[in-house]
């Protein structure tokens, strides 16, 4: 067992209005409450698109709902003559906790690589925010370099040359698992998680070493308990599953499918 609290994210990708995002929300979170859902014992969180951000976090905080909010990116600048970004400061001031870096949607369709994902990361951390940096091998990659060799290498240069640290959570999503309905085995996820952890360890230290780490591709209510169960693997990132509101209910509630 671990002190690391699981965490469900969901990210909607660019899905539902923000008139949809509410009615979404509010299923969630009244399915999850009747549920007598413990938020401090499995964390939740949804990461809408921008333009629904504040609907979503008017809505949090009049409802006094206990899920967090994210944003799926963020600008690696506070503010200026960067048109069509958004700063991580107008993301701290809807109450976002977190933020997705370097979805590999992002890292392959807007070409961000490693130096503007760890530009992004301390932009995250210079406002407060806990980024969320996806990280994941292509199946080329996985055919010649095998299943840790990019996540690990990934991990390693988003979190390097930082002058202050702040806090951090790994999203493992091997390419070939995201909207494939191609699911790495539980067995796989938590090799590669426990590669990721003893490389964090390694080069920045324990307490980093702690930092959460969750799985991404493909997830869904049906085999989210196999990827719990070990203890390696602290929470999963949700794409598909994550649009429907008792579907993502269901993920967020995986612990009553692990028997102890
Ligand atoms: P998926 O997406 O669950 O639809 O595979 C995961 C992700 O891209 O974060």
């Amino acid at each position: 067992m671990t002190n690391r609290i699981p965490l469900i994210a969901g990210n909607w990708k660019m899905n539902l209005d923000h008139m949809q995002a509410i009615a979404l929300i509010q299923k969630l979170c009244w399915t999850l409450n009747d549920a007598d859902h413990d938020y401090r014992a499995v964390e939740v969180a949804v990461f809408p698109p921008f333009t629904d951000l504040r609907s979503a976090q008017t809505l949090i905080d009049a409802e006094k709902f206990e899920i967090a909010l994210g944003a799926q990116d963020i600008s690696r600048h506070d503010s200026g003559a960067f048109t069509g970004e958004v700063s991580g400061a107008f993301l701290a001031k809807l109450a976002c906790k977190f933020v997705l870096i370097g979805h590999s949607e992002r890292r392959q369709c807007h070409s961000e690589n490693n130096e503007v994902v760890q530009a992004k990361v301390a932009a995250a951390w210079k406002h407060g925010l806990v980024p969320i940096i996806c990280v994941g091998e292509t199946l080329e990659e996985l055919e010649t370099q095998g299943q840790s060799a990019v996540p690990v290498a990934q991990t390693i240069a988003a979190l390097s040359g930082h002058e202050t640290f702040g806090e951090f959570v790994i999203a493992y999503e091997p390419v070939w698992a995201i909207g494939t309905g191609k699911v790495a085995t539980p067995q796989e996820a938590e090799d590669v998680s426990k590669a990721i952890r003893k490389a964090i360890t390694e080069h920045f230290g324990a307490e980093s070493g702690q930092s959460r780490i969750l799985y991404g591709g493909s997830v869904k209510a049906n085999n989210v308990a196999g990827f719990l169960a070990s203890g390696e693997v602290d929470g999963v990132l949700v794409g598909g599953a994550s649009l429907d509101a008792e579907e993502f209910a269901g993920i967020s509630r995986f612990q009553k499918h692990i028997v102890l």
